[in-house]
């Protein structure tokens, strides 16, 4: 797999404001992974990539200089969010924007505690972006509800946060992915956790230390999924990683009755790795609810195809975050669901699939979202007829070689 998304982010951008040189290795690929190198470029990060090594000479919290133009984020919601945290506290302002998706992203969520803790942000008139960002390096420490559970909006308060050298005390409805809060110890921040409430204390500097990113576990998930639902598979993926708080979806097939394992799990640069090995297995339906969603959040669409070959009705509540990914993930789901022949129900926070259905196939609209072109590219597999995915150039935004690995799995 490529290297994990979320950690590479988050790997750049502490790299960044830490003291020191870093090597990345375990490079993912993608559009979004390189949104992020862009922006930390003009921002005038030294960033240098070479043997699928990246090198990245920080310069400490204050080593960003004002980018010369607005910064482009392209499709990249982690982007945005974090670096918005990090920029908030420093002595320049800044116009952060990205592509046509991105504007209709809500951006209040960062906007209100950021600027409660002393940030002068503006935003589009919907709540979006283009944000201009008055970045203020003496921000004041804060204490917030959060009132959805985001890592991104997480991850933004904290950067903010380590960035001005102040406390942060947060609680989550529920948890969310933690490569933040794990990376920012690794570099010396102390960081607690106690339940769904996380502080961070004043951090003089971040030390610079290697990364090692694994395997990005979410887009194994697609190859998961192809394999339980294709007679006579039996697939290895190796090196993917296990934070416990991305990998709901492992857990929920496995409720589901898939034959999936975890073999030769480790620990490296403070995330657990391993290799998973799954077979074809027949499944049957199960319920998602609001606390399990963080942990699954970008492989939901995905279970509506498992769901629709499950036995009983497979629900998915609590999950209204999807409606404002990179598309309304929820409407395009049912909509590219109905239309390859698949009866499902719409709910405001999911969505409901009644098990044991053909899959006619035909052809889906995908909104040009990365995770729904794969998402139904895995439903052509199980079809009768075959689906043209539309925009499926998207795979890219994560995922380039998606459709390459695809083919050469079905040729096996
Ligand atoms: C991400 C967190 C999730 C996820 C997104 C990546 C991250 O978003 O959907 O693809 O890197 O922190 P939210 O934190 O907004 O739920």
């Amino acid at each position: 797999m490529p290297g994990d998304k979320s950690i590479w982010h988050r790997a750049l951008i502490i790299s960044a404001i830490a003291n020191g040189e870093t090597e990345i290795t375990g490079n993912p690929a993608g559009l979004d992974v390189e949104s992020t190198k862009r922006c930390l470029l003009d921002l005038g990060v030294s960033i240098s990539s070479s043997d699928g090594k990246t090198m990245v000479n920080g310069n400490g919290f204050n080593g960003m200089r004002k980018p010369e133009n607005a910064l482009d984020v392209g499709n990249s919601g982690s982007t945005i969010r974090l670096l918005s945290g990090v920029l908030s506290a420093q002595k320049f302002e800044t116009l952060i924007d990205g592509d046509s998706s991105i504007r209709k992203r809500p951006m209040n969520r960062i906007v209100t505690p950021l600027s409660q803790m002393g940030a002068h942000i503006s935003s589009a008139p919907s709540g979006g972006c283009p944000l201009g960002i008055k970045g203020n390096p003496d921000l004041n420490s804060i204490t917030y509800d959060m009132p959805v559970a985001s890592a991104q909006v997480k991850s933004a308060i904290l950067l903010a946060g380590v960035t001005a050298g102040v406390s942060v005390t947060l609680s989550e409805p529920h948890s969310s992915r933690d490569h933040t809060e794990i990376m920012l110890r690794r570099c010396g921040a102390i960081v607690e956790k106690d339940n769904n409430k996380i502080r961070l204390d004043p951090c003089p500097e971040l030390t610079a230390t290697n990364f090692n990113i694994p395997g990005d576990f979410s887009s194994a998930a697609y190859f998961i999924a192809a394999a339980i639902l294709i007679e006579g598979s039996d697939l290895l993926i190796k090196d993917v990683g296990l934070n416990p708080t991305r990998i709901g979806f492992l857990n929920v097939v496995k409720e589901m009755g898939a034959a999936v394992e975890i073999h030769n799990s480790r620990e490296e640069s403070g995330e657990i790795r391993g290799d998973i090995s799954v077979k074809h297995s027949k499944l049957n339906a199960v319920s998602i609810t609001a606390e399990t969603v963080p942990s699954i959040i970008d492989e939901l669409p995905l279970i509506s195809v498992l769901g629709a070959k499950a036995e009983g009705i497979t629900t998915v509540s609590g999950a209204g975050e999807l409606r404002v990914k990179e598309s309304d993930r929820i409407s395009l789901l049912i909509k590219g669901l109905r239309s390859i022949g698949i009866e499902a129900e719409e709910f405001e926070d999911g969505f409901s699939v009644r098990g044991n259905q053909s899959i006619i196939g035909g052809e889906t609209d995908t909104g040009g979202d990365h995770r729904m072109v794969m998402t139904f590219a895995i439903a052509a597999l199980a079809s009768k007829n075959g689906i043209t995915v539309r925009d499926a150039e998207s795979s890219s935004v994560s995922y380039p070689s998606f459709f390459n690995e695809l083919d050469e799995l079905g040729s096996n």
